[in-house]
């Protein structure tokens, strides 16, 4: 898709004719299954939307696969809806740039990929408990996160009849807290496994709790145990006469953080997306940001000196001043926290939002931007039209909230459409 000038004084005719959409047919019925965020076919740039340059993220791909060598694979993290980008068209890019695997978090998630037509391995984080979960898991071919001894029986019961192993991802608890067993119990839960003849041990992974610190204290002593329960399901596997599958432990931090974090899958999520997991490693690899956030201004008035601006007045002029009203707020992903703390881009100026981030807009003081029509476009997140020094990032956000760029991203999932760029 070729991207029209977006700020032509018509405003709102910047999307081209052939791109509009046809005359609602009466008769049709409303497609009950889908969302705000599929846009009006055409229509999808007249309020606010959401690019998603597919090319920068087949980029990030390529070069996170020189960055590890070609003896490691990845396993793409898209879950959450890919960080808010669409799991759809982020995993087929993902698959065709070199990845060879996709993770998700949700049974949902995966379901939504197979449904999609992606054939990859899809591997679940999340812990699936329920039998009938299981067993649909079976059904769509979705691989399993394996924690427990008692997780055992009942995924193996799930798989009986299937005429195929199911596939589990053994997840060793290293330092992390949060999912697998304890890593001095790794071994037994193998020994478990393989007395299980409907499943297959498919890896053996573990996640990093502070990999985007500069302090590798934890880091290190998560990878000790980590080698600690290999040794140990090591020397089981040689009784048994059995290899040892791929072992993965590397979220982005860890793979831009160090190469002995490595092994024989890694995992990446953030990175794909083009953002740095952290400010020590931002000189370690070329990344693109994938999503960008644009809107229109639906309307311009001047207001006098003492007249406030949105809910609670938060913002009162000073002098007489150009307010614009962009049709975007907190309900599409704008975090309503960073009212007054915003700016956005307009061709290649900054312009300061002011007052109050609504649900569905926001305000501008646009004295000092005079060019500024009805109609034009703003971004929210990504470069200036002209320059791309000047940038804003979703990490920026995150700063000034004291938050992080995962959570900025993955709030783009709701209403706001996306306008995808596709990989040329
Ligand atoms: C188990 C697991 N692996 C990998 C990732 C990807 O992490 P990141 O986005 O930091 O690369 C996540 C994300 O939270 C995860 O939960």
């Amino acid at each position: 898709m070729i991207m029209p000038p977006e700020n032509t004084p018509q405003g709102f005719l910047a999307v081209p004719a052939e791109n509009r959409a046809s005359k609602p047919d009466p008769m049709r019925k409303p497609n009950l299954n889908s969302s705000p965020a599929d846009g009006l076919p055409g229509l999808e740039r007249e309020r606010a939307w959401v690019t998603i340059d597919l090319n920068a993220l087949a980029y990030n791909v390529e070069s996170l696969q020189r960055w590890v060598g070609p003896r490691v694979e990845l396993m793409a993290v898209v879950k959450a809806d890919a960080y808010g980008h669409g799991a759809i068209a982020t995993a087929k890019t993902v698959l065709a740039a070199g990845a060879t695997r996709l993770a998700v978090a949700t049974l949902e998630e995966g379901i939504e990929l197979r449904q999609a037509d992606i054939d990859a391995p899809i591997l679940v984080l999340g812990l699936l408990q329920n039998l009938v979960q299981m067993q649909i898991a079976v059904d769509y071919d979705l691989e399993l996160t394996l924690c427990t001894l008692d997780q055992v029986e009942r995924l193996a019961g799930a798989a009986t009849g299937s005429d195929r192993p199911l596939k589990v991802h053994l997840n060793i608890d290293t330092g992390m807290s949060r999912l697998g067993v304890p890593w001095q119990e790794a071994r037994s839960l193998v020994q478990g496994v393989y007395a299980q003849p409907t499943l297959e041990l498919a890896s053996i992974y573990s996640h990093f709790a502070t990999a985007d610190e500069s302090d590798s204290l934890w880091a290190n002593r998560q990878h000790q145990r980590f080698e600690q329960a290999i040794a140990q399901i090591k020397s089981l596997l040689k009784s048994l006469d059995r290899p040892l599958p791929p072992l993965h432990m590397g979220n982005s931090a860890a793979i831009l953080n160090n190469r002995i974090f490595h092994y024989d899958w890694v995992r990446p999520g953030l990175a794909l997306y083009g953002l740095c997991p952290a400010e020590f490693l931002s000189d370690r690899l070329p990344l693109k940001p994938v999503l960008s956030v644009h809107a229109r201004v639906a309307q311009i008035r001047t207001i006098h000196p003492g007249e406030g601006v949105s809910y609670g007045h938060r913002f009162v002029a000073q002098r007489p001043t150009q307010v614009a009203t962009v049709s975007i707020g907190y309900a599409d992903g704008i975090p309503r926290r960073l009212s007054g703390q915003l700016s956005v881009i307009f061709n290649d100026q900054l312009i300061p939002q002011i007052g109050t981030i609504t649900m569905d807009q926001l305000l501008l003081d646009v004295t000092d931007a005079p060019d500024l029509r009805v109609g034009n476009m703003v971004t929210l997140l990504g470069t200036g039209q002209y320059s791309e020094n000047l940038a804003i990032s979703a990490q920026d956000w995150a700063d000034t909230l004291g938050t992080i760029s995962w959570e900025i991203l993955s709030g783009f999932r709701h209403r706001l459409p996306r306008v995808i760029l596709p990989a040329t």
